[in-house]
């Protein structure tokens, strides 16, 4: 999945990833606490400075899919004051809430995030997905359980709020479903090159560039034609706000350049 397509129709599954889980149990790994973490496309450090510049840390986050990485955690060590976590593997929510059970920001539910209506509506600030709707989209009920999801998003999202997509898939792959589940009012698009190619950079100063790029989308929802990937592994970052009730408009606004995230 993390070169832009699904490897296997089973990242739909739970039984899946209960597996795939189960066998990362037995031995310690770098997560700490005897539970091995795997952490998909990006780490919570190259993300900071957008999610300290969009989210409040007193916002009340939901981890959607939240499996073993170590964001979450990240995140409430950084200040952030509560991530509520769901997944469908009920092997990672009880390795998950057994390593932080002493950590009252971080709690665990076992959902499938097409049906999470044990939460309100309107009740979060914030939604953030890395990798969860790109799964979705591998299940055999793809697209229409990846719609259901993103309709529980937008019910639980209060007007305002925040849904953060961190994808491989491009414009033309994800937006139609954004749209479809009523996110017309903004919708910010960044490009950021995987952690491999990240490094590279770093070490040769006459190619440093900034790590998160924000992207004008053309009027179709496009990529503009003078964007080249560097990185054609690169990860993308939706930012879809959600129409407050009496100011809901229909426009996608984006503007190119550096992001100027910091704390
Ligand atoms: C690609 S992994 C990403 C894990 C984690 N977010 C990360 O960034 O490392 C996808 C996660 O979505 C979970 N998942 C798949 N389908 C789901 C569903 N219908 N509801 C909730 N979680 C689901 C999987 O169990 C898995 O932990």
């Amino acid at each position: 999945m993390g070169g832009g397509e699904c490897r296997t129709n089973d990242y739909g599954a739970a039984a899946y990833w209960d597996a795939r889980y189960s066998s990362s149990s037995s031995s310690s790994g770098g997560g700490g606490g005897g539970v091995e973490f795997f952490e998909w496309y990006q780490t919570y450090e190259a993300l900071r400075p957008l999610l300290r510049a969009r989210l409040p840390t007193s916002s009340r986050v939901l981890m959607l899919g939240c499996g073993n990485s170590l964001l979450s955690e990240d995140m409430v060590k950084d200040g952030y004051e509560e991530v509520v976590n769901v997944d469908i593997s009920s092997v990672v929510i009880e390795q998950m809430r057994e390593k932080h059970v002493d950590i009252p920001q971080l709690t665990y539910f076992q959902m499938d995030a097409r049906d999470m209506s044990y939460f309100g509506d309107e009740t979060f600030d914030c939604v953030l997905d890395k990798g969860t709707l790109d799964a979705m989209m591998c299940g055999d009920d793809a697209p229409l359980g990846a719609s259901k999801m993103l309709a529980e998003v937008a019910r639980l999202l209060r007007p305002g709020g925040i849904y953060m997509l961190i994808t491989y898939g491009t414009p033309k792959e994800r937006l139609q479903l954004l749209y479809q589940a009523g996110f017309h009012r903004k919708i910010e698009l960044y490009i950021m090159p995987t952690p491999g190619y990240q490094s590279k950079w770093s070490k040769n100063a006459s190619l440093a560039q900034p790590i998160i790029q924000e992207v004008s989308l053309t009027e179709d929802g496009q990529l503009p034609p003078d964007c080249v990937l560097k990185d054609p592994e690169s990860h993308f970052i939706y930012v879809c706000q959600k129409s407050d009730a009496a100011n809901g408009t229909n426009s996608v606004v984006a503007n190119e350049g550096e992001t100027t995230a910091s704390k």
